[in-house]
Formats: structure tokens, sequence, C-alpha cells
């Protein structure tokens, strides 16, 4: 016979099914299931909406911390390249939502694929624990691969030389944070147009703006043909030059970039190029009051480190916005915001 204590136990419900914090999901939003692989599928009412959702984040974060927005759900993050920022940012905003996170980010030689498992099938086994998978791959377009191959929305967390579409985001939400507009700027960007994912990204996004673009590098590394036409076909105003003095009086935006080393098949090559680009303070001297610097980092020399002093010098602030912008995307995506 049953104590009236256990009686009582019983009929409580197994799951306490409020663990959204009482919020209804979205599914409105525009976002809910949707695989993040370029920034071509952003217009600017998503881009508003998810920034109005980083700016929530940002004050959550600031306020409580964490909460329970996503408990439940499960991240997988398979970094098939290196990362510190996109993976723990990644990673961080999935516990800050009150989510989980099977991080697969020290080397793929721990994982399968070291075996010689297909990115499909490694995608198809990541789906089966996970609600949501974010993939760095150094090919491009493994990221469209991957979305095919999986049931469950696939984000790309940068595909070789290709894009990095969530960098742009923050990158965007960045300037916006930084300057408060969009409009009537004129970014400059300096160093690896050809291999630098980030740029790609981030000049098709600001093509939807009214926006000058200055594109500064050597000549190996200028913008590919098919960003900058897709640039000029939005009606963008691009100015080419390999020096970053021509520019820097006029730039409301320096946005710095690395060599990307790793993506040279003939390192003399990268040889010359290198080191071709430093801001210092000295060249702060002739840029604007209020010009912001950005990079996507790592950087490995372009920006000196006595810059880091000048209240101009984003890129940390940058970095954070990361985190606000991926919990707002991954939020959405898994349909709670
Ligand atoms: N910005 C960026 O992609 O940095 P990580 O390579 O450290 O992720």
């Amino acid at each position: 016979m049953l104590m009236e204590q256990e009686k009582h136990r019983m009929m409580e419900p197994l799951f306490d099914y409020d663990v959204m914090g009482g919020q209804p999901a979205l599914v409105g939003n525009g976002l809910t299931g949707m695989d993040i692989l370029s920034v071509d599928q952003f217009d600017k009412a998503k881009i508003d909406y998810i920034f109005a959702r980083a700016r929530e984040m940002r004050e959550m974060v600031e306020i409580v911390g964490a909460a329970d927005l996503v408990k439940g759900n499960v991240l997988a993050c398979i970094f098939y390249e290196p990362s510190t920022r996109t993976s723990s940012s990644f990673i961080a905003a999935m516990e800050r939502l009150g989510g989980s996170v099977i991080p697969i980010t020290g080397g793929v030689q721990f994982s399968s694929v070291s075996k010689g498992e297909t990115l499909q099938d490694t995608m198809r086994t990541l789906e089966q624990y996970a609600d949501v998978i974010v993939l760095r791959h150094p090919q491009i377009g493994a990221a469209i691969a991957a979305a095919e191959a999986a049931t469950v929305p696939v984000i790309n967390a940068g595909d070789g030389a290709g894009e990095h579409p969530t960098q742009a985001l923050l990158d965007l939400f960045t300037i916006q944070e930084e300057l408060g507009t969009l409009d009537g700027l004129t970014v400059s960007m300096v160093g690896d147009l050809r291999f630098g994912r980030t740029v790609h990204s981030l000049s098709k996004l600001l093509s939807m703006y009214n926006v000058k673009l200055n594109l500064v590098s050597p000549e190996i590394l200028r913008l590919p043909l098919t960003t900058m036409n897709q640039v000029r076909d939005a009606g963008i105003d691009v100015r080419e030059t390999h020096d970053v003095a021509d520019i820097i009086a006029d730039t409301d935006v320096l946005y710095v970039t690395r060599v990307q080393k790793e993506r040279f098949s003939d390192l003399s090559e990268y040889e010359q190029v290198k080191n071709q680009y430093e801001i210092t303070t000295e060249l702060m001297t002739h840029a604007k009051e209020k010009m912001v610097i950005m990079h996507p980092l790592p950087r490995v020399g372009e920006i000196h480190y006595d810059v880091d002093r000048d209240p101009r010098a984003a890129y940390f602030r940058q970095v954070r916005n990361g985190m606000y912008i991926r919990m707002a995307l991954l939020a959405g995506v898994l349909g709670r915001a």
C-alpha cells in the first residue's frame, strides 16, 4: 500500500515543461530551423531582427549572466580547422542560453574523421545527438554539403576561403554599435582580401547599405572577381589601392586582416606579401577622431600592440559582440527568439 506522500509524488509530472522560462517558441522569426551558410541569405529586416535580439542577449548577460532559453537543446560544434573566437563564442553562447554543447574543437584528429569518415556521415551522426551543428571546414562549399546531409540546422563557421557569415554579422553589429549607423560610412578593408573569408562576407553585407568601400591589398591578394562584381552590381563605390596612407584620412571603419598563410599553395608567394601592412600609433594620428579599427583576429603583426590603448581600437569589443550575435542566432535557429 502506498504511503500518502508517495501517492502525491507519483501524481507530479515527470518533467517541468516550463524549461523555457515561460516563453513560447517563436516560429515566425524567419530563422527557425534555418541553415546559416552565406550572408546572401540575409536581408536588412532579418539583420535588424538579429541585432535587436543580440542587444537583448547583451542586456541579459550583463544583468544575470545566463538564461534557460534553449535548455534541453544540444549544439554540436565541429571544427576541422583551428579556432579560438568562433568555437569559444559559440560554446559560450549556447551555455549562456542554458543549452549544452558537444565540442569537437580540439582537433578532428580526435574524432572518427581521422579514420576516414566522410563529412556527410559525420553530420548524419552528430544530428542524432544535437539540435544544431556549427561547422568549420577548410573547403569552400563544405557547409552547403553538410547542410544537405544533415536534417538539423547547420551554421557555417568558416568554409575555407569562402564565407564566414556569423563573423560578418558580428562585424556589422560592431560597426552599428560603435558608430551608431551603417549608412554614409567609408569602410576600408586592408590585407588579404583574396583569401579572407570574413572580408568576402562583410563586403557583401555592407553592399546592402549606403557605404563606400576602399580595398587595400597587395596585387595578388585583391578581392576575388565574383565578390567584387556582386559589390559593384549593388551600386557600391569601390576604390582599390596598395597603400593605407591613401585612404586613412577618409576612413570611418578600418577593417584589418591577417594574410592567410594556410591558403597559399606556394609559400614563397606568402613570403612576398606577409608583413606588408602594420597599423601603428603614428598612422593613427592621420585618422578621423571617430574612426573605428576592427580585425576579425588573430593578428600576426598587422596592428601594433600600442594601438590597443587607442579608444578607436574596437577589436576586443568586436570579439565580445560575437557571443551576443551567436546567442541571437542560436536562439533564433532553435525557435526561441
Ligand atoms: N575570427 C575568427 O574566425 O577567429 P577564430 O579563427 O579564432 O575562430
